[in-house]
This record gives C-alpha cells, structure tokens and sequence, in this order.
C-alpha cells in the first residue's frame, strides 16, 4: 500500500539530506511505529506521504501510484493525518472540527454530522462535542484530531507524536486506540513517536530513523 524506494530529502539551505536511500514497505493493514530522535526527520518522512514535500530522489508510492500524481481530494480521503500540533481550528466546535474534514471533500453535511458524533463515541469524547478545542485537555485534544483523521474511513493513518503532550496512562490509551481501530476496520497505521518503551509493549512492527538513515527495529 505504500512504498518508500531510495529517498533522499533535503530542505533548502542545507547542504546535508535530512536522511538519504530511506526505504520502506508497508502492508495494508499493518501497523508500525516510527521511532527516532528530536530532528531525525520523522515529521520530514511523513510529509513526503502525504504530499507535502517532494524528495530529492527515489519515489514515494501510495497504492500503486506516485503521491505527487495523486489529487489532493483524493489523497485526503485516504490518508488520515494526525498532526504534531493537532491543527485544529479554535474558533470551531469539536464536532464542527471533525465533521469539516468530510465536508471539504463534499459529502452531505447530515450524513458528515452523523458520522463525526460517531466517531467522537469512538474516541471517547461525545460529551465535548460543542465544546471549542482550547477547553478540553490535551489528551480530549488528540482524541478529537484523531476522530477528524478518520472522518473519511481512510485506508492508511499517519500519526505525528499523536502522544507528545500526555501522560503514560494517556498515552497508553491513546495506542490503544490505535492498535483497535487498526484491527477493527484493517487500516494501516504509520505512528511517529518519542514513546519508545510504550511502543515496544504492543508488540508491532517498528522502524527507526536515525543519523539520516531508516532501519527496521527499535532504537538501540
Ligand atoms: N521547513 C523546514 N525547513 C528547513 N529545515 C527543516 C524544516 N522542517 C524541518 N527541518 C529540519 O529537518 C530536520 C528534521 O526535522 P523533523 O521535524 O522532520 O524531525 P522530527 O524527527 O520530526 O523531530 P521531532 O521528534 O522533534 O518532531 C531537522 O533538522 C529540522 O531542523
Ligand atoms: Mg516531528
């Protein structure tokens, strides 16, 4: 479903790639942690999936197709991003928030209401629901990013440090999520994380970017 094949990337001004020859193969459905230092360009790795950066060399391959080939319509409809800052809007309820994810891409707004109270159940925080983002906790705001990430049932997740500003139990709850949804509805899951002794109780996959290269397994 997705295939990393020799990428190199670089930002402008930096004579070093953030990391070079990275490659990756992920199953549908499979589930995968993505561990590394501060800097070592695990947001850099997910941005280039989801279309945001371009490499300097190799291709990424979403389904059989080179991502920048991909409409950007059709690309947010599957892959589900779970952001490093969350991103949500404040001047917008919790459900508003999850439920503008599926109207930008036109689905009938009853049918889009329905479906993000859904998913709010889901993720455990249907009681905020009109509350704005800035009045819930940290972990209600993760909960909230993530029920906006599956809006439109996508096939493959991606998730930046989807447990950076939470407590151990929180984040626990928060993979659990995950590893759940991951079994109840087959979408593969990309999760980039500090959490390593965490991670490494679930027993997944894990993949570790480092000193600009990627290699299977946890940090050493
Ligand atoms: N827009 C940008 N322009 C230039 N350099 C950037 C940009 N974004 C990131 N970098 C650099 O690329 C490297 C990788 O950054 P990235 O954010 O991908 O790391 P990360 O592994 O996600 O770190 P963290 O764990 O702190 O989130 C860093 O050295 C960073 O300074
Ligand atoms: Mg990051």
């Amino acid at each position: 479903m997705l295939v990393l094949q020799g990428v190199t990337m670089y930002y402008p001004g930096s004579p070093q790639p953030v990391f070079s020859d990275v490659n990756l193969r992920l199953e549908p459905g499979e589930f995968v942690f993505l561990t590394g230092p501060s800097g070592a360009g695990k947001t850099t790795l997910l941005r280039l999936i989801y279309s945001a950066a371009r490499p300097a060399a190799g291709q990424v391959l979403f389904e059989d197709r080179p991502v920048a080939s991909i409409p950007g319509h059709i690309l947010r409809r599957r892959i589900g991003i779970v952001f490093q800052d969350n991103r949500l809007l404040a001047h917008r309820s919790v459900l508003d928030n999850v439920a503008f994810a599926g109207e930008v891409l036109g689905r009938p707004p009853g049918e889009v209401r329905r479906r993000a109270m859904d998913l709010l159940e889901q993720v455990g925080i249907a009681d905020k629901a009109r509350r704005r983002p800035h009045t819930l906790s940290a972990g209600e705001r993760q909960r909230a990013a993530i029920a906006r990430a599956l809006m439109n049932q996508p096939r493959l997740l991606l998730a930046d440090e989807p447990t950076g500003n939470l407590d151990p139990d929180n984040a626990r709850r928060i993979f659990d999520l995950f590893v759940e949804l991951n079994r109840s509805v087959g979408m593969a899951c990309l999760v980039a994380t500090h959490a390593v002794h965490l991670a490494a109780g679930y027993d997944r996959r894990m993949v570790h970017l480092e000193g600009g290269r990627l290699r299977e397994g946890g940090p050493r």
